[in-house]
């Protein structure tokens, strides 16, 4: 499937001869919880460079509170942990990649703890609790709602031990670099201190996240905006089902604000949905009311809003301890206090918003891409975990085990071949147009605001035409610039992306998983119990 106008391999000229150059055996794009495991892994065997786009911190990881689920309950079981995952997957998870995941997670989570990583404890093991879809409390969080801070602070502190590996931040990696048998040579990108430059790798791991940022309501901090699925895409990498969305029920609606997440453990530990009158509606929905799977929360919040001609509806923990709260949640407490609500008389506003990004690069078992030298882990990849909905706080999970995997697969082929490292010369030009001043920033903002109309929560064939017909309109003259600045390449990987969504999304004319429309209600196994893989040709 198509349906680029213009399309161009490349987003900015190139000439590897005048460019600025840097070498490394294997080189990470991306610093959350996948790409700094796949670096502390890597390291073992080979010189690392990891590029951020922004600060260290700045991830969707950093921003996790729930936490990383796993099985570390005696009362718990791996077949448990599966199922639920399979469930909730309904029916396009790859069972072998479910398996590998959840069978290597307690050990990764207690390397973390060997490692410092402060995880909250109780009588001397991990503490757990709920969320959706878990039939088991499996859900390890740390400093209470701090949970991804904590791991990525640990992870952090391990990378810096490592003579190994160069970190190198504010970096935007613009494009992939691939030699005429379409094989990846690196990247090129802009480095804030230094300007454009070149890094040869002889494998590259992409770990670059999602892309929240590409709708209007999101839970997802400025990064995540879809740029290695765009890069990717760009180089020839098979991508699959970008129609898979994940929106999380509650997110913090105040006009002004950010749209901070309220983390699902808080409906682990007994916060009600309410409407705007008070009433609490869930179980009119779903047997497991606010603990039913995010999909049908998100669905059941927008047809309360209709309902009662709101703007959002409200999550009650006035029955809360206030002091057990602050240590429990201190993330959201100070949230609260900041815009004061007076959590023990007033209740927290809330709508969804778009959270995860299931689809992505396709990846095998061992996070290898079907481009030589490309690998992809993390929220970027599509390793087949989650199936059409994941599992909450099984994206951390799934990042640590495969960032180790792409770690210790990109680094182990480093002398394979060894022609790759003789950097041919790359020359690209591309016709540059001025024919229209450009407000990149507005025309990303039109874009987001879109997505939320049109490829949004319930979905159906005329919007999502409609999302089509005007994002090629903006491509045809925003595709065309070569842009000189992080807001411009960004833009143009979000419409990129954006155009494949709505495409995966009208292609799938059922309802699955995270992918509701309203036009096909029912899920239809006979024609769409598979994956719908986008490639550029
Ligand atoms: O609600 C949450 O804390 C989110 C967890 C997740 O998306 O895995």
């Amino acid at each position: 499937m198509t349906g680029q106008s213009k399309f161009r391999r490349y987003l900015v000229d190139i000439n590897s001869t005048s460019t600025n150059q840097l070498f490394t055996d294997c080189l990470i794009i991306g610093a959350g919880i996948a790409g700094l495991r796949a670096a502390i892994e890597a390291a073992n065997n080979c010189n690392i460079i990891i590029v951020a786009k922004y600060k260290l911190q700045d991830s969707n990881t950093f921003k996790a509170q729930g936490g990383i689920a796993s099985v570390l309950n005696e009362s718990d079981t791996f077949q448990s942990h599966i199922n639920d995952t399979l469930k909730t997957g309904c029916g396009l998870c790859d069972e072998k990649i479910v398996d590998l995941v959840i069978h290597q997670g307690p050990e990764l989570i207690e390397q973390l703890l060997s490692w410092g990583a402060d995880f909250d404890m109780v009588d001397n093991h991990i503490a757990t609790t709920i969320e959706g879809g878990h039939s088991h409390p499996r859900v390890a969080h740390a400093h209470g709602d701090k949970t991804g801070a904590i791991i990525v602070e640990n992870l952090i502190n391990k990378i810096k031990q490592s003579p190994n590996i160069k970190v190198i931040e504010n970096f935007f990696a613009v494009d992939l670099l691939t030699n005429d048998s379409g094989d990846c040579l690196g990247i090129i990108g802009h480095n804030a201190a230094k300007g454009r430059q070149i890094i040869w790798a002889a494998n590259t791991i992409l770990a670059t996240g999602g892309g929240g940022k590409l709708y209007r309501e999101t839970t997802n901090p400025d990064v995540a905006t879809a740029d290695g699925i765009a890069m990717a895409y760009r180089a020839g990498a098979h991508l699959l089902d970008l129609e898979f969305m994940q929106f999380h029920p509650t997110t913090l609606y105040i006009a002004g604000a950010s749209r901070a997440l309220i983390t699902e453990t808080l409906r682990g530990e007994g916060a009600i949905l309410r409407d705007k009158n008070g009433n609490d509606f869930m179980k009119k929905y779903h047997e497991d009311a606010e603990l039913a799977p995010r999909d049908i929360v998100s669905r059941a919040i927008l047809s309360q809003m209709l309902e009662t001609d709101s703007t959002h509806v409200y999550l009650d923990i006035r029955h809360f301890d206030k002091k057990h709260f602050a240590k429990r949640f201190p993330v959201i407490n100070e949230l609260c206090e900041n815009f004061d609500i007076n959590i023990s008389k007033e209740m927290i506003p809330v709508r969804p918003s778009a959270h995860y990004m299931i689809g992505g690069v396709k990846t095998d078992d061992t996070a290898k891409t079907n481009i030589k030298n490309l690998y992809a882990c993390g929220e970027v990849a599509s390793t087949g975990l989650h199936g059409a909905n994941r599992l909450g706080s099984n994206s951390l999970l799934e990042g640590l085990v495969f960032g180790k995997i792409a770690g210790r697969y990109a680094s182990k082929h480093k002398n394979a071949d060894a022609s790759h490292l003789k950097h041919p010369l790359i020359k690209y030009q591309t016709p540059h147009s001025d024919r229209t001043r450009l407000d990149s920033v507005d025309v990303t903002n039109s874009l987001r605001a879109l997505m939320w109309r049109n490829v949004g929560i319930t979905r159906k064939a005329k919007p999502l035409a409609e999302a089509q017909v005007i994002i090629k309109f903006w491509q045809r003259y925003v595709m065309d610039k070569v842009f000189d600045s992080l807001q411009g390449w960004q833009c143009q990987n979000m419409l990129t992306v954006c155009l494949l969504m709505a495409q995966a999304a009208q292609k799938r004319r059922e309802s699955r998983g995270v992918h509701f429309r309203s036009d096909f209600p029912e899920t239809d196994d006979k024609h769409f119990k598979k994956h719908i893989e986008l490639i550029r040709r």
